[in-house]
């Protein structure tokens, strides 16, 4: 159903330039540069660094030798928890998101995952209209989950039935 998500024919978008590697201590710094211009309230390292220590289905995407991307997602059981998806700023809407959830879902089907979920902020309208462009539908919403400048918003509870 998702192979499309990863055609490497697409003159379009960077898929053909892009690889992969797990998620690894060496990737901290770069990781860390994306989360801060990309997350209103960005991960620590902390967090990062205990992600490492479980078992994940997480990885960084590269472009030649840079690190562009980052995925941090893990499975229970049947499902698949996409926590984190992150693209350096100057190169979103290049495919480079599609391509990484590609890999994710690839990786997903070698665990017997059936369902992803994920939390949105439900002001990150080019994260939830990604998602809804990948399949993802709203099942459900939690108030005030996630801080704001100004206070609290809800996030926006979505599964994609693989
Ligand atoms: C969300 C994110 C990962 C998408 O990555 P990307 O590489 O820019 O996305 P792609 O180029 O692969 O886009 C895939 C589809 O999603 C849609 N999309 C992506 N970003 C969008 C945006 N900001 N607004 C509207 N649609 C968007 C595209 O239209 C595209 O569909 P199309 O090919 O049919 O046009 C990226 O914008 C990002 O890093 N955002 C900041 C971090 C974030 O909010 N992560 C999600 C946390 S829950």
């Amino acid at each position: 159903m998702f192979r499309h998500l990863l055609k490497k024919d697409d003159q379009t978008s960077l898929a053909s330039e892009l690889e992969v590697e797990n998620f690894s201590i060496t990737h901290l710094d770069a990781i860390l540069d994306i989360e801060k211009e990309a997350n209103p309230t960005p991960w620590s390292k902390k967090t990062f660094e205990n992600i490492l220590n479980r078992r994940s289905l997480s990885f960084v995407c590269l472009l030649k030798t840079e690190i562009i991307g980052f995925c941090i997602a893990s499975e229970v059981l049947d499902e698949c928890h996409l926590q984190n998806i992150s693209v350096k700023k100057d190169l979103r809407h290049k495919g480079v998101g599609r391509y990484m959830f590609g890999v994710l879902f690839q990786r997903s089907k070698l665990f017997g995952i059936k369902n992803t979920f994920l939390e949105v902020r439900e002001s990150n309208r080019g994260a939830r209209n990604f998602y809804d462009k990948l399949g993802f539908r709203e099942i459900t919403r939690r108030a005030d989950y996630y801080k704001t400048q100004n206070g609290r918003e809800a996030a926006v509870i979505l599964r994609l039935t693989h």
